[in-house]
């Protein structure tokens, strides 16, 4: 038996300042997102604005439903509408924010399970790495420069 141990890389900036113009604009366009989310269950709304190849910034919010499984998350929402009307153009960034009213969120919060396979397929896709810049309502900004940093020994479309 050996033991290993897997490691990512997480940049973390103290605050937007520190980010290039581009990242700011993109968790500036997530934050004004916020407000579309649709979270009547839970209460907690995120917001998900991608960078495309095409320049193009688009956003989602995640959409609930009555029956709770059929909800979609803000990530899947964005990188269906970005493939729907641009399906052959690489995604480069996703920016992630969230709030709740219950509380100030002051840490990033990253994406789902879920949403990480839904962004390792754009990845894997483009074969191009997607960065993720995650920001609570406050707080430090989280950077990883590919979805397989948070998603490490990953399922793909290799193993079909
Ligand atoms: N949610 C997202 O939109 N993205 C995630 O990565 C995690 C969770 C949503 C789903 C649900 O509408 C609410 O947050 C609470 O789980």
């Amino acid at each position: 038996m050996i033991e290993k141990e897997i490691s990512f890389h997480l940049k973390v900036y103290d605050n937007d300042a520190q980010l290039s113009e581009n990242d700011k604009l993109l968790i500036e366009r997530a934050r004004a997102a916020l407000k579309n989310a649709y979270a009547p269950y839970s209460n907690f709304n995120v917001a998900a604005a991608v960078l495309l190849q095409n320049g193009e910034i688009l956003t989602g919010t995640n959409q609930e439903n009555a029956a709770f499984p059929v909800g979609i998350c803000a990530e899947g929402t964005v990188l269906s509408a970005a493939s729907a009307v641009y399906p052959d153009v690489q995604v480069k960034k996703i920016a992630i924010t969230v709030k709740s009213p219950r509380h100030t969120i002051q840490h990033p919060v990253a994406p789902c399970g879920i949403c990480r396979q839904r962004l390792l397929e754009y990845e894997n896709r483009f074969g191009q790495p997607i960065q993720i810049i995650m920001q609570g309502e406050t707080g430090v900004i989280y950077i990883v420069n590919t979805v397989k940093d948070l998603l490490p020994l990953y399922f793909s479309n290799k193993e079909l």
